[in-house]
């Protein structure tokens, strides 16, 4: 019961690597507010948890959907901001309307949720009990790939927003933590997706596979694990720093 005690709101999750974070963060013994543009999964998820869990509609690219989402959380002590999408191509492929669209959801979201979580989190708005932010990057946002410019350039501005957080809470002494996740590929329905913008999804999953010097793809629940010494006070010292949970791929 590392998390009693805590509400974890987690964007996007409803799926994937959210669902995974929202289950162990129940085990754990939060309460979880589950984020999401997708109303059926999203309360399918909630309904199999019981009372720990409830669906809020929210689309992380808006920001008057992120002010009425907090103003019904009583409490917000963890925040994930796990929502996005992969975009696949390089730079001759990508249109302006699909960077656009990429950066609304991963970069925007990301900005959107921190900023607005200020004061559910910081200490004197919350009896001293100060909170923990974390933003899923990933190792794209750590070393570039020719294939996904403007995903690799969404979540490099995700680690160096994580950052500049990071540091402005500890000067302010608000009391909050700030840290990024970096997934190599996780077997999850956004590499589903991927998979099927290729014209060769087998080769592109084979590729993923072998630049992963451990041999294989992660699970959501390795990235969860993480996530939850995060959310816990395990981590009270821990602040900017960026978890590459990638079996390797970016040493
Ligand atoms: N799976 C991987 O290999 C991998 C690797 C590195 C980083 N990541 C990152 O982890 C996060 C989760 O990825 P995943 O694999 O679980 O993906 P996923 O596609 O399974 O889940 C993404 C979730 O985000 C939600 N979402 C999408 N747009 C939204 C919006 N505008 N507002 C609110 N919710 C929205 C979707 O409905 C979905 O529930 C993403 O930020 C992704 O970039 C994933």
């Amino acid at each position: 019961m590392r998390l009693a005690g805590k509400t974890c709101f987690v964007t996007g999750g409803a799926s994937g690597l959210g669902e995974a974070m929202v289950r162990r963060f129940v085990a754990e013994g939060a309460e979880v507010v589950i984020a999401d543009i997708d109303r059926d999964g999203g309360e399918a998820l909630a309904a199999d948890l019981g009372a720990a869990a409830r669906f809020i509609s929210l689309d992380v690219r808006e920001e008057e959907q992120w002010l009425a989402a907090y103003a019904i959380c009583e409490r917000v002590d963890v925040l994930v901001n796990n929502a996005g999408i992969t975009t696949l191509g390089s730079i001759e492929e990508v249109t302006l309307a699909e960077l656009r669209h990429e950066f609304d959801i991963d970069v925007i979201g990301v900005f959107l949720g921190c900023k607005h979580v200020i004061p559910k989190m910081r200490q004197p708005a919350t009896a001293a009990r100060g909170g923990s932010i974390i933003n899923l990057s990933s190792m794209c946002g750590v070393r570039a790939q020719g294939n996904l410019v403007a995903y690799n350039a969404a979540k490099a501005a995700v680690g160096h927003i994580t950052k500049s957080c990071a540091l402005h809470f500890a000067e302010r002494g608000y009391g909050i933590r700030c840290n990024s996740i970096h997934p190599g590929a996780i077997h999850t329905p956004i590499i589903d997706k991927v998979l099927a913008q290729s014209d060769d999804p087998q080769a592109l999953l084979a590729s993923f596979v072998a630049s992963h010097p451990i041999g294989r793809l992660g699970t959501p629940d390795e990235i969860a694990a993480v996530a939850v010494y995060l959310a816990s006070d395990e981590s009270g010292f821990t602040t900017g720093a960026e978890f590459r949970i990638d079996g390797g791929s970016t040493l």
